[in-house]
């Protein structure tokens, strides 16, 4: 969210004349997009603000201005402590504020403080072109909506980004159909909730409303919305744009997964057969105290679901280590759950209590630093050894590799991403263009490859390339 948010902001000031240097000698105005989400996350931008406060008095010492600025969540969650008490920062712009930017950075030049943190409902940027600028163009963030309301009990996001809304679809299809005139290869749709995306712009009623069913065994704390567009119809136009184009989303609630939009994604070579399901816990009772609206069991039934129509999908997941009042039979169920679903991906957090949220006020923070760093670190260590059994699975097949560039430890090797999301690393060869042809043809970034896996481990695939390759020629193989 916050490489597409700088991508917004970056648009707007391009447009008020701004030009941009990664160089801080050479920059008199400093921006830093922020994210709340846990408290590591804004100590990270604390130092950073500290540092540049420093550079910022270094700098005036040579009769030169430099002007910070805040945006995003932490913008919004600590306005006057950010301006006014710690006095570190001169613009600050919440999530929904970035088209003042430029009014906000002149009062800035003229000597003033400036905030803009008001939240809006209809805010989407559904009009500004973000200037993308992630895996050398070859793939890029498309934000489809805005906002959440689930309300989980742990999350500050409802409060620092404010009330979902959907971006119209027309617009999204435009930015996506000018990324695919681009040769862009991949796209992600974004969002915080993105499988509740509605557009109520136009109030057509699609034509597969009378399946809006939440998925089964799942609650929603909020009313749904009916009528207009959605997720499925929305995935449905995107992926007819370009199809040789991916198309990846993130992030989706497990509660809004009905039956039509798995179909989908199975139906369409060119969705990519990867799912983040956040499952956050593995206990029903605390699943109940994060307010997730689903059991263990409704969630072990989705995946099952998932499974049964989309074979060999690739799953990813969230987990929270030592939320409130989290016992060892909780976090033994959560261990369970890792190993009974078996993912290719996951993310690992540890409790981090966030001011204004539902736990903030009614649960207690009560397990223990070490041992909510205790949980965490079994949890990791259950997920690799499984996870590397699931993609040992993978050892002996092709997969279809989309290249980003060179491998993080060699030059002499290259790494991309297959169907499912999972880092795949091979050593840089010439290729032949089409398998069985004799012309060959040096890899680059954006190219797909057919890529033999021959070992395997929890993070990453190893193979070698057999030849260059295509979505489309994939469908036929
Ligand atoms: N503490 C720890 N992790 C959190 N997340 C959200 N809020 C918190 C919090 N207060 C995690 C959830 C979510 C991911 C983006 O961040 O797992 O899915
Ligand atoms: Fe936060 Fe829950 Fe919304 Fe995700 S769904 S952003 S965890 S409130």
């Amino acid at each position: 969210m916050n490489t597409n948010d700088t991508e917004i902001a970056w648009s707007i000031l391009q447009k008020a004349g701004y030009s941009r240097t990664l160089e801080l000698q050479k920059a008199d105005v400093v921006l830093l997009v922020t994210c709340s989400i846990r408290e590591k996350a804004e100590q990270t931008i604390w130092n950073r603000l500290k540092h540049l406060t420093a550079s910022k008095k270094r700098i005036q010492k040579h009769k030169r201005s430099l002007t910070i600025g805040v945006l995003g969540c932490m913008a919004e969650r600590l306005k006057s402590e950010l301006l006014d008490q710690e006095k570190l920062v001169d613009v600050l712009a919440g999530p929904d504020a970035y088209r003042d930017l430029p009014r906000l950075l002149s009062l800035a030049h003229g000597g003033q403080r400036a905030s803009n943190v008001l939240l809006s409902l209809e805010e989407t940027y559904a009009d500004v072109i973000p200037v993308h600028q992630t895996l050398e163009g070859h793939s890029a963030f498309v934000s489809i909506m805005r906002g959440c309301d689930n309300m989980c009990s742990y999350c500050i996001v409802p409060f620092t980004r404010g009330r979902e809304r959907s971006r119209p679809m027309s617009s999204i299809v435009e930015e996506v159909r000018m990324l695919s005139d681009q040769g862009v290869k991949e796209i992600t749709l974004l969002g915080q909730n993105v499988n509740s995306y509605r557009d109520l712009s136009k109030l057509q009623f699609s034509c597969s409303e009378r399946n809006t069913q939440l998925s089964r065994g799942f609650q929603s704390v909020y009313r749904t919305k009916q009528g207009g567009l959605r997720f499925a119809d929305l995935l449905d136009r995107v992926s007819l744009i370009n199809p040789n184009m991916r198309i990846r989303f993130t992030s989706p609630h497990p509660k809004d997964f009905p039956d039509e939009v798995l179909q989908l994604i199975q139906e369409r070579s060119n969705i990519c057969k990867h799912l983040h399901l956040p499952a956050q816990s593995g206990s029903s009772r605390i699943l109940h105290a994060m307010r997730r609206g689903y059991t263990r069991e409704a969630y072990l039934e989705l995946v099952e679901n998932i499974r049964k129509i989309i074979p060999g999908v690739s799953l990813s997941s969230d987990f929270i280590a030592g939320f409130c009042s989290e016992t060892e039979e909780d976090h033994q169920q959560t261990i369970s759950l890792l190993k009974e679903v078996g993912y290719n991906i996951g993310f690992f957090f540890t409790y981090s209590m966030r001011k204004k949220t539902h736990a903030y006020h009614r649960l207690e923070d009560n397990v223990p630093a070490p041992v909510k760093k205790r949980r965490l670190e079994e949890l990791i260590s259950v997920f690799r050894e499984k996870a590397t059994k699931v993609n040992m699975t993978l050892i002996g097949n092709t997969q279809l590799v989309l290249v980003e560039g060179k491998s993080k430890r060699s030059s002499e090797e290259l790494c991309g991403r297959n169907d499912g999301n999972v880092k795949v690393i091979f050593p840089k060869t010439n290729l032949p263009v089409q398998p069985e042809k004799t012309q060959m043809a040096c890899i680059t970034p954006g190219d797909y490859v057919l890529v033999k896996i021959t070992s395997a481990n929890s993070q990453s695939l190893r193979g070698h390339a057999l030849n260059h390759s295509s979505l489309n020629d994939r469908k036929t193989a």
